[in-house]
């Protein structure tokens, strides 16, 4: 993974066909997603339940390119190898999922992949001050996180910005989570974000059976950030 600040999309599988995640995944790459969203939820942390590493692991295989975990369960520390092993190449979890963020930074570096910090609409941005060494990625949920298809929190935008002048030169990526459309596409590139999560606006209208679908709303999202 070599660090580019150029925008890319970033399908969640959260709106795939969970039955067809191997020809999902497949189909979403050969239609134009830079990287591979993959949400794991606890019915904990987040009121939803999704998948785990075993999930994660059967998926690996059918990626090519990126593979990016978000956890949204609490405890994450004990998880962490598990999910390494699976495959995923960015493993992101939230600031909010335990006391020390830190030590859970540093877990994911040891294990030789990519951190991320996810942050809820509610946490400031300053949360990120003493962890900017430690980081690769910070996503940014722009919905409250569990469900697909919510709203996009609109001053979540000045939060993107904020970061973006924190992170200066530094090769952290900036993810934008929830709720991106071709209307909020274009507002968080324009604030700085280059990792633009993207579920039910890239799986509109598609299906296994129709990935042409996929691929007219990926150049869609493209286009509306004039790409
Ligand atoms: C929300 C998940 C998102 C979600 C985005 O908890 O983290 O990745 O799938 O879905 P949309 O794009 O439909 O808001
Ligand atoms: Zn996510």
């Amino acid at each position: 993974m070599t660090f580019s600040r150029a925008v890319k999309i970033a399908p969640s599988i959260l709106s795939a066909d969970f039955a067809n995640f191997g020809a999902e995944c497949r189909a979403l790459e050969i239609q134009g997603a830079d990287w591979i969203h993959v949400d794991v939820m606890d019915g904990h942390f987040v009121p939803n339940i999704t998948f785990g590493p075993a999930t994660c692991a059967a998926i690996r295989p059918h990626i090519k390119g990126v593979m990016d975990v978000h956890l949204m369960i609490a405890p994450a520390d004990a998880y962490l190898e598990a999910f390494a092993n699976a495959g995923a190449d960015v493993i992101s979890v939230h600031y909010e999922a335990g006391p020390h963020i830190h030590r859970t930074l540093q877990t994911i570096r040891k294990l030789g992949k990519k951190v991320g910090l996810a942050i809820n609409p509610g946490t400031p941005a300053a949360v990120l001050e003493n962890a900017l060494d430690m980081i690769d990625l910070v996503n940014v949920m722009t919905v409250n996180p569990g469900f697909g298809g919510q709203k996009f929190i609109m001053s979540q935008l000045e939060k993107v910005a904020t970061l973006r002048k924190m992170i200066g030169d530094r090769p952290i990526h900036i993810e934008i989570d929830g709720g991106v459309t071709v209307e909020t596409a274009p507002l968080v590139v324009a604030a700085g974000a280059d990792v633009l999560v993207a579920g039910s606006a890239v799986f509109a209208g598609g299906s296994v059976q129709n990935p042409d679908a996929y691929g007219a709303n990926i150049a869609l999202l493209r286009a509306s950030c004039g790409l």
